[in-house]
């Protein structure tokens, strides 16, 4: 008995979506022997392994967001590695509360006007995404170092600011972190803060 590793053979069912048939492996039936049970169980470790690495946050959620979009099924091994967001860069430091009431204080005085409030949109213009929005298109999906980025090279273009010279790295990356948690339960003081008006 031949065993039933990689039929390709065109057959009715259709192939699972986009790669190349890459999560048919056959499971290892006793054919050609150990070997052929080694790289398997290696590449499926490897994949657990990929899989892994991409979708743990270097950042423990304190609500891990179950509902949160995925951006695309784990990819099998032999297909192309997805392009790194390793661009952005980490931050220099974790959650905790006094980071998100540090952030929120910049973040109300200097970003809700545009970018509204966990409790009320803002209507600027030009509109700019409300980033506390419960259907959760802001910007948790994001990596803090892609929020980082976006606030300190800003789009002067199309109303957004830039705002490496107005806040200091320590301060960009506590509004950072708070608006990649926008969809977590915050502490009270934290959202009182947001949801205070600016002081002039
Ligand atoms: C004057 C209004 C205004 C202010 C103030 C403002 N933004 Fe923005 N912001 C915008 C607009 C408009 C956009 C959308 C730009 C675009 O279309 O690319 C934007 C985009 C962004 C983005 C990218 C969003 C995305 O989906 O790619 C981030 C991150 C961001 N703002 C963060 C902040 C932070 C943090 C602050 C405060 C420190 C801030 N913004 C202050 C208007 C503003």
């Amino acid at each position: 008995m031949p065993t039933p590793r990689r039929d390709r053979s065109p057959s009715p069912n259709r192939s699972s979506g986009g790669a190349r048939g890459s999560s048919r492996r056959s499971s290892a039936g006793g054919g050609p022997g150990k070997l052929v049970l080694a790289f398997v169980l290696g590449a499926a470790a490897a994949a657990g392994a990929g899989y892994l690495y991409l979708h743990s946050s270097p950042h423990p959620h304190p609500r891990s967001a179950a509902t949160a979009p995925q951006p695309a099924p784990p990819a099998s091994h032999t297909a192309a590695k997805p392009p790194p967001p390793a661009v952005a860069p980490s931050a220099p430091f974790g959650i905790s509360e006094d980071v998100f009431e540090a952030g929120a204080h910049i973040y109300a005085n200097r970003c809700a006007a545009c970018h509204g409030t966990p409790h009320a949109a803002a209507l600027s213009k030009p509109p700019a995404p409300q980033l506390w929005r419960a259907d959760r298109s802001g910007l948790v999906a994001r990596s803090p170092g892609e929020i980082y980025l976006a606030t300190a090279r800003g789009n002067p273009a199309k109303g957004m600011p830039a705002y490496t010279r107005v806040l200091t790295e320590t301060q960009l990356w506590q509004v950072a972190l708070l608006l990649k948690n926008a969809d977590v339960d915050l502490p009270d003081p934290v959202v009182h803060i947001l949801n205070t008006p600016p002081r002039h």
